[in-house]
C-alpha cells in the first residue's frame, strides 16, 4: 500500500492484570514488526498504566473512548483526552459501534462522536474514528449513506491539519464479533467509497493520505487478503487481539 498500515487491537472490556501480563509477554516476544506497519493496543482506562509500563515500545497504547469535555471539572466518572495524553497514550478509539449503540442505554449520536474526536485531536491524541453500517442497513442498500452520516459531522469540526491525526475504522456492525467477515471485495468496495467521500467532501490530498482500517472478525487467517486490497490500510481487531494470533495480522501486511 501507499500508506503506512495501521493495525489496532481493541481489547474492549477484557483482561485482568494477570491475563494482560501474559498477553503482553506474548506480544513482547513476538518478533519484529514490519517497517510499513504502525501497531497500537487500546485497553480499558484502568489497564493503561500497565500497558504503558510493560508493553514493547514499538506498540503504542490507546484508550477506547474519552470525555467530550475540553476542560477538567465536575464530570464524575469521565476521563479526559488531556488526561490520556498526559498519561502517555497516543491513540483513542472514538465512535465504536458498541458505544454508538449504547449497550441498551442511550448511545452516542454522530455529533457527539465528532465533537469527542475534535477534543481528542486538540489534546494531542490520534483517533481511530469508527463508522459502519448494521446488517439491515447493508441489506437496504444504505451502507454508504450511513457511513456518510457518521462522517459528515466529523468533516464539519475538523481542520485540514487535524486529518493527519485521524484514521477511519470501517467496521460493518454485522461483522463484529460474529465470525462473519466482509469479503475482501465487499470491504474494498466500501473502503473505496469512503475514500471517495473524503475526497469529495474534505479534500483529495487528505483522501489520499487518510488510513482506512477494516474491523470485523479480522484475524490471522483472513488478514492477508483483506490487507492486500488497495484501500484497506490496516485493521481494528477485537477478539483476535486478545491472542497471539494478533501478530499474524500484523505480519499479514503486503
Ligand atoms: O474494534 C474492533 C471491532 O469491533 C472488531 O471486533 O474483531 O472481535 O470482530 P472483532
Amino acid at each position: 500500500g501507499q500508506r503506512t498500515y495501521l493495525i489496532g487491537g481493541n481489547w474492549k472490556c477484557n483482561g485482568t492484570l494477570a491475563e494482560n501480563e501474559a498477553l503482553i509477554n506474548t506480544f513482547n516476544e513476538a518478533g519484529p514488526i514490519p517497517d510499513n506497519v504502525e501497531v497500537a493496543i487500546c485497553c480499558t482506562y484502568v489497564h493503561l498504566p500497565q500497558l504503558l509500563a510493560t508493553l514493547r515500545e514499538d506498540i503504542a497504547v490507546g484508550a477506547q473512548d474519552c470525555a467530550v469535555y475540553e476542560k477538567p471539572g465536575a464530570y464524575t466518572g469521565e476521563v479526559s483526552a488531556a488526561q490520556l495524553k498526559d498519561l502517555g497514550c497516543v491513540w483513542v478509539i472514538i465512535g465504536h459501534s458498541e458505544r454508538r449503540e449504547g449497550f441498551g442505554m442511550a448511545g452516542e449520536p454522530a455529533e457527539l462522536c465528532a465533537k469527542k474526536c475534535k477534543v481528542a485531536v486538540d489534546a494531542g491524541l490520534k483517533v481511530m474514528f469508527a463508522i459502519g453500517e448494521k446488517k439491515e442497513e447493508r441489506e437496504a442498500g444504505t451502507t454508504m449513506a450511513v457511513c456518510a452520516s457518521q462522517l459528515e459531522p466529523l468533516a464539519k469540526v475538523l481542520t485540514a491539519a487535524d486529518w493527519d491525526n485521524i484514521a477511519i475504522a470501517y467496521e460493518p456492525v454485522w461483522a463484529i464479533g460474529t465470525g462473519l467477515t466482509a469479503t475482501p471485495e465487499m470491504a474494498q468496495e466500501t473502503h473505496e467509497a469512503i475514500r471517495k467521500w473524503v475526497a469529495d467532501n474534505v479534500g483529495a490530498d487528505i483522501a489520499k493520505k487518510v488510513r482506512i482500517q477494516y474491523g470485523g472478525s479480522m484475524k490471522g487467517a483472513n488478514a492477508q487478503e483483506l490487507l492486500a486490497q488497495p484501500d484497506i490500510d490496516g485493521g481494528l481487531i477485537g477478539g483476535a487481539s486478545l491472542q497471539a494470533d494478533f501478530f499474524n495480522v500484523v505480519n499479514g501486511v503486503p
